[in-house]
């Protein structure tokens, strides 16, 4: 078995229990004050160039984005005392995920409810993908959700700036949620998060998985979506098309069943008879799950859609809030290890330094706590 995460944090955090445990870091819930803190470890950036990349990216985009809504607030980044070199995300700590909440029979997810959550989710993506960032790892583990339903992406461990001429890596996205373009290792780019929403807006109508694939079988994950979403025209695959730059093999395997099981989209009937599924729910998931990432909608086209219409008001405004934020400049990650490890560190300060503020800050806390026991004794 592995070891115990140890959590290195300083005396203001007080440590709760472990309430996440992913391929990387570990987060835990922590008290803080009066307060509830998630931190999250991410352990040992320096063990080679791309680790530190991965860390650099997920501490630039999780602080890049901390102006929008949809995006789970981060009140500090510490490196720990003892010279480690992890490094601790202090976020606002949330009462659950997405997973849990479509597990959880107790919680009703009607329409309204459902494209709430569709509609904070796009938003938060029309923010990342217009700075230029891929999420990649788009979950129902990933989202996080309190109680009045406002969801926040979390987990920017796979996430990266976008640049068009670069061949981004395969196996990007948790399995189930992957997109058909990654599938068969052809080129992708913003739209492969919006195929995850749409696996997501299924899962929420239905509650449950809507491509529980076989754990690392390519093939399975395929022949579901295939199944779904209907065979696509081989002529995706040629010169100029979306899958044009899909490997040998994938492009293989997709001929054959093509020709040996060609298949309609199944779409509209697998939502038939879900509760809170209207014709309207089910064209914005046929088109968010468009085979070809060419025909199918960005986050900012999604949000059009005549679904949103009840929460127009809403998503204008949250529109105009991100939209009046200037762009960070895109940074950059290439370079040596050091160079990398330089980056990090001048924006995740060690202990020290955030230890002191905290302090302070506890003092604060302590001071008005007494103040209002004070107050309630008097009144
Ligand atoms: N701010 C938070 N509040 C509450 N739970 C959280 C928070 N951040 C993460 N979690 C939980 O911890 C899990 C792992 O966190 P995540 O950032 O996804 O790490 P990993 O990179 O290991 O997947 C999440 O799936 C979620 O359930
Ligand atoms: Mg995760």
């Amino acid at each position: 078995m592995d070891d115990p995460v140890v959590f290195d944090v300083p005396a203001p955090f007080v440590v709760e229990g472990i309430v996440g445990q992913g391929a990387y870091g570990a987060v835990c819930k922590a008290k803080y004050g009066n307060e509830l803190r998630a931190i999250k470890k991410i352990p040992n950036y320096s063990k080679s160039c791309d680790s530190a990349k991965k860390v650099l990216r997920e501490v630039q985009i999780l602080q890049q984005h901390q102006y929008c809504q949809q995006v789970i607030c981060c009140h500090t980044m510490f490196r720990p005392s003892s010279g480690d070199k992890d490094v601790y995300v202090v976020m606002d700590f949330q009462p659950s995920d997405l997973s849990s909440t479509i597990k959880d029979k107790n919680i009703t997810l009607d329409e309204d409810r459902v494209r709430y959550i569709v509609a904070q989710l796009l938003l938060g993506l029309r923010a990342l993908h217009a700075n230029d960032c891929i999420h990649r790892d788009l979950s129902t583990r990933n989202i996080l959700i309190n109680e009045d339903s406002q969801v926040y992406l979390c987990d920017f461990g796979l996430s990266r700036f976008f640049d068009p001429d670069e061949q981004l890596s395969f196996g990007v996205v948790t399995q189930w949620y992957r997109a058909p373009e990654i599938i068969l290792d052809a080129q992708y780019d913003f739209r492969a998060d919006v195929w995850s929403v749409g696996v997501i807006l299924g899962e929420l109508l239905l509650r449950k998985h809507l491509f529980p694939g076989k754990p690392n079988d390519h093939a399975d994950q395929l022949n579901r979506i295939f199944m779904l979403c209907g065979t696509p025209s081989k002529d995706l695959f040629a010169e100029g098309r979306s899958l044009a730059r899909s490997s040998d093999n994938a492009r293989r395997y997709s001929f054959m069943y093509i020709d040996k099981r060609p298949t309609q989209p199944h779409l509209a009937k697998v939502l038939e008879g879900v509760a809170g599924a209207s014709p309207n729910a089910i064209a914005l998931f046929a088109r968010l799950l468009t085979f070809d990432q060419a025909a199918r909608p960005t986050a900012n086209e999604a949000l059009q859609d005549p679904w949103f219409e009840p929460l127009r008001d809403f998503i204008n405004q949250e529109m105009e809030a991100m939209d009046s934020v200037e762009k960070p400049a895109i940074p950059s990650d290439s370079g040596e290890l050091a160079d990398i490890l330089e980056q990090i560190e001048t924006l995740v300060k060690p202990f020290p330094e955030a230890l002191k503020i905290m302090q302070d800050q506890e003092a604060e806390y302590a001071a008005a706590a007494a103040q209002d026991d004070a107050a309630a004794e008097s009144s």
